[in-house]
């Protein structure tokens, strides 16, 4: 069987029996915290968009599950999203088959770009391709919701309201193509650890909520995250880069997510300095019956 996916390797991909995914990242233009939930989590309303950057996976019918990666410090056990995605697979849908997975990480992993929840995204929908079980999209976004809050949002067309954890996911109509650099520092955040360290005690009313996301959506209000303040106070390094970029002359520099990762918008000089690394990027969006196609 050869279903091929991806808009690099069409050539390589059709002399093969496996699928080649592209995956892609994603950001958070807009993050506000509403409230903190009794199970620890809290509640967002959020807008989440998918842009060119992205890591690839390969991934076969397989005897026995086997799965290998480019960068050694991620773990390749049963903890990993990619296994826990087949296991869910295989327990949502009765399927019994195995799957030998490559992952070529391309970009580093505590970024706050939805690395870890892109690569389960695309898990089950290669395993769904692979097997013909056909799943449907629905189905893929509800079930995925159960190993991370961040992993539905890829089963919209890439611009979505998240609310809930993240996993309510409600399509937008697509932004404007943007053109953007992410700038990635050395140093990673964990992302319960600036949950932990943002100690909200708020509660916002639906009315907020609702005007801060029509103001949004509208342009009148600058892109947002509630989750960049805790980041930069736990790592005041993240504070003069932020600074630094701002300085650059970008019309706006935002923390993605939990961090570590900066996205930068318009036009700009980034910093020099050995400890970033430095991706250009743009918003790309999914068509309904396939997977996203573009990364560089
Ligand atoms: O669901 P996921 O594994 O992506 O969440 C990672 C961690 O981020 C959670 O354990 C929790 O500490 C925090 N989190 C949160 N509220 C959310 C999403 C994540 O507090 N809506």
């Amino acid at each position: 069987m050869a279903v091929i996916f991806s808009a690099i390797f069409p050539i390589l991909g059709a002399l093969t029996l496996c699928c080649v995914y592209s995956h892609p990242q994603k950001l958070i233009l807009f993050l506000r915290v509403v409230s903190k939930r009794p199970d620890g989590y809290h509640h967002l309303s959020s807008i989440f968009q998918t842009i060119s950057l992205g890591d690839i996976l390969t991934i076969d019918l397989h005897a026995q599950d086997e799965f290998t990666c480019t960068d050694p410090s991620l773990s390749m056990n049963g903890s990993n999203l990619i296994s826990k995605a087949i296991s869910l697979f295989r327990y949502k849908t009765g399927c019994k088959q195995c799957f030998k997975v490559h992952l070529t990480k391309r970009i580093p992993i505590q970024a706050g770009l939805g690395g870890g929840s892109s690569n389960a995204a695309t898990t089950l929908w290669a395993c769904n391709q692979l097997t013909n079980t056909k799943a449907s999209i629905a189905d893929l976004k509800q079930w995925s919701g159960e190993i991370g809050s961040d992993i539905p949002f890829f089963f919209s067309h890439g611009t979505a309201h998240c609310t809930g954890r993240g996993e309510i996911v409600r399509d937008l109509p697509n932004l404007p193509i943007h053109s953007l650099w992410v700038v990635k520092p050395s140093k990673g955040l964990s992302t319960p650890e600036v949950y932990h360290r943002l100690n909200f005690t708020d509660s916002l009313s639906a009315k907020i909520v609702q005007e801060d996301l029509d103001s949004f959506l509208s342009g009148c209000l600058p892109y947002f995250n509630d989750l960049e303040k805790p980041a930069l106070e736990i790592e005041p390094e993240l504070y003069r880069l932020k600074t630094s970029l701002l300085k650059g002359g970008f019309e706006g520099v935002l923390m993605s997510g939990s961090g570590s990762a900066f996205f930068c918008l318009g036009q700009g000089v980034l910093p020099k300095h050995p400890h970033l690394t430095f991706f250009s990027a743009h918003y790309i969006h999914r068509s309904p019956s396939s997977w996203y196609k573009e990364v560089p």
